[in-house]
């Protein structure tokens, strides 16, 4: 047995998390013939590009598809645990920087929005490494920066990616004192705002590692739940203690295995 598979396998003997798999691999070549047509709404538009968005692996675009359909065990996974809570907002977190939040995060909310019918906002929370917008491949600005910085309207901010339902909240830029941001009044104000005004949204928030900043840990406080992505391979044993006891008190989802290789089949 794996290192990470004992650390999550003992997680779940003391009944601290259900398990959730997300598995991604290679794509083959006909993967881009069943890309969705693209849709529009009022809030500033733009329209991704669909081919694009699969060479940055976010096969959840596809309808029939072995990594989509991980995905989409996912969302129910998730579905199954947060609705009878009400629970709407949701954060994806991690031990350590290249776990496949930010990843996991988009597709996510990509098969949210076209699966469970839902509407989703996704929020790039990452605002030392902002990343949502390369891989959806829309401007990084404007975004939360200008918002907290300029205070331009969130209504000007947000931004539909021309996948039905979704909207994109994007970072705008690096924030060096994002610390001092996610710890302010301002922050948890705009939470509770996009919360209560979106209620029957799922609100997903790309937030940086446990282990680079206590940003993680203070977007914690301000929304319902947060999922950890702990990746094959990669997340250690240690990874998981440390931020295991960093959360000890918050309202831990779930830890999503990321990276597991489809063909080997892992499931929890
Ligand atoms: N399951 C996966 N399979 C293949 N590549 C992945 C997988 N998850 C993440 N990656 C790649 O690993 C890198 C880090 O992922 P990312 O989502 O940016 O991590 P994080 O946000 O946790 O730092 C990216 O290049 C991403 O495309
Ligand atoms: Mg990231």
């Amino acid at each position: 047995m794996s290192e990470i598979k004992k650390a999550l396998e003992k997680a779940r003997k003391e009944g601290k998390i259900p398990l959730k798999v997300a598995l991604v691999e290679d794509s083959p070549k006909d993967r881009a013939e069943q890309l969705p047509s693209p849709a529009y709404s009022q809030t500033r538009s733009v329209q991704v590009d669909l081919k694009k968005l699969i060479d940055r692996k976010v096969f959840s675009i596809l309808k029939k598809d072995e990594v989509a359909d991980q995905y989409k065990f996912l969302m129910t996974r998730i579905l199954n645990k947060t609705r009878p809570n009400g629970y709407n907002t949701i954060e994806i977190a991690s031990f350590k920087e290249g776990e496949g939040k930010s990843l996991t995060s988009v597709n996510l909310a990509i098969t949210l929005a076209k699966e469970s019918r839902q509407t989703v906002l996704l929020v790039d929370m990452d605002l030392r490494r902002p990343s949502i917008h390369r891989i959806l491949g829309i401007d990084l600005a404007p975004g939360l920066k200008d918002y907290f910085l300029n205070g331009t309207p969130i209504k000007e901010i947000l931004i539909h990616p021309g996948i039905e339902r979704l909207t994109v909240l994007p970072a705008g830029g690096r924030m060096d004192n994002s610390t001092e941001i996610m710890d302010s009044h301002r922050m948890e104000a705009l939470i509770l705002e996009i919360k209560t005004r979106y209620k029957d949204r799922y609100i997903i928030f790309d937030a940086p590692a446990l282990n680079v900043c206590s940003d993680p840990l203070i977007l914690a406080s301000h929304v319902d739940t947060i999922a950890l992505v702990a990746r094959a391979g990669y997340t250690t044993t240690e990874d998981i203690t440390f931020g295991m006891a960093l959360l000890k008190d918050k309202n831990i989802l779930g830890i999503i295995l990321n990276d597991s290789g489809i063909r080997r089949g892992w499931t929890y």
